[in-house]
């Protein structure tokens, strides 16, 4: 397949250019490389013969436009987006205009590419999203693909209005739509300001480890790479109207997860005094912050045979021991505007 992917520049983007190309498919990668985009994430796939980038907005339709009809793709792979739930609160217009109106332009721009090559059946528009849409799960819950929305925050809420424009491209247009919803991602090239590089950072720099709130707060954890090896699955063989939850099935509390990276730490590089986890401090929590999602990935694994592979454990391991042999790349990226700060307080 020719994959157009966007946000390739991107942490999740950039994992699923680099498999794709590895799996033999053509990848066009759609990024307007904003400041969490990092084309050093692409470096090693960037000569590949089946590799082509194009710097672009998917605000931009006149863009999207030329970039269809010059790379003619067989499905695209939506992964552009605002992501970080603080900024949204700071400043909710960029996540609105990426993530619902750029959305749209690119589910029209698809639209319109697929009508002109006689809506071949084939094709697929993969729209990825975020549990977070189901909002916060009472303990002992589950979301599933039948669960309604509760998006509570700006960024979870512009997620779930791309989510429904995208299925409503399905059922009016008969576009090819697949939709997945996702748990919290981690691993190698995640940008420094999500919780797992800040504890890594900050921990290494010897700063607060900032935990928000009483450290309670309940997530499920996907590693990236089996992610990605689940959205190429959708992409392949996911049926056209269908969604599908894509969860790590290892739910742990903000707490438990920063004492296991400093526990990390502690046994790959070891402070001269003390553990890492010294270096915890509570901070006021992030308002509106849900308590706990948690995902039921029944549905993918019964319809298209896939399981997360990799253990909370392990993909901690990997990602710890990538942060310590990669910082050339972390040290490049702590100067971009806001990193290393505090966000979305709403003070
Ligand atoms: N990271 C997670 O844990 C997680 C969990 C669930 C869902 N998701 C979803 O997965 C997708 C990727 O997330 P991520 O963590 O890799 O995000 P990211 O912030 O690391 O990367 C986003 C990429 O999109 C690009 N982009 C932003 N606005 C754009 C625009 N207007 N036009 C073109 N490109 C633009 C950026 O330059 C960047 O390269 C997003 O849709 C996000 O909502 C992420």
């Amino acid at each position: 397949m020719k994959i157009l992917i966007t946000g390739g520049a991107g942490f999740i983007g950039s994992a699923a250019v680099r498999s794709a190309i590895a799996r033999g498919h053509d990848v066009v990668n759609v990024d307007a490389l904003t400041y969490a985009a990092c084309l050093a994430n692409v470096a090693s796939v960037a000569e590949a013969p089946g590799y082509a980038f194009e710097r672009a907005d998917i605000c931009d339709r006149t863009a999207l436009d030329r970039i269809f009809a010059a790379h003619r793709p067989d499905a695209v792979l939506h992964l552009a987006a605002e992501s970080h739930v603080d900024r949204s609160i700071d400043r909710p217009a960029a996540f609105v205009d990426t993530n619902v109106v750029g959305s749209f332009h690119l589910l029209e721009a698809a639209r319109a590419y697929w009508d002109d090559r006689g809506r071949p059946e084939s094709f697929r528009f993969h729209h990825v999203s975020t549990d977070e849409v189901f909002g916060s799960v009472a303990p002992g819950g589950i979301s599933d693909e039948r669960t309604s929305y509760d998006p509570r925050s700006p960024y979870s809420a512009t997620k779930a209005a791309s989510d429904h424009l995208a299925r409503a491209w399905h059922t009016t247009y008969g576009l090819p739509v697949v939709v997945s919803n996702c748990s919290n991602n981690y691993g190698p090239y995640q940008f420094p300001e999500k919780l797992i590089p800040v504890v890594i950072l900050n921990a290494l720099s010897g700063r607060e480890i900032p935990v928000y709130g009483d450290g309670s707060h309940r997530r499920d954890w996907l590693f990236v790479e089996d992610h990605v090896d689940a959205l190429l699955r959708v992409l392949e063989k996911g049926v056209p109207g269908r969604t599908y939850n894509i969860g790590g099935e290892s739910e742990c509390s903000n707490l438990e997860l920063v004492q296991k990276i400093c526990a990390r730490l502690d046994s790959l590089q070891p402070r001269d005094r003390g553990s890492y986890s010294d270096l915890i401090s509570f901070v006021a929590d992030r308002p509106g912050h849900d308590a706990r999602y948690a995902i039921d990935p029944s549905r993918i694994r019964e319809e298209l045979g896939w399981r997360a592979t990799v253990s909370l454990e392990d993909g901690l391991e990997r990602t710890v021991r990538w942060y310590l042999e990669n910082r050339d790349w972390w040290l490049a990226l702590r100067g971009r505007n806001g990193v290393g700060k505090r966000l979305g307080t709403a003070g």
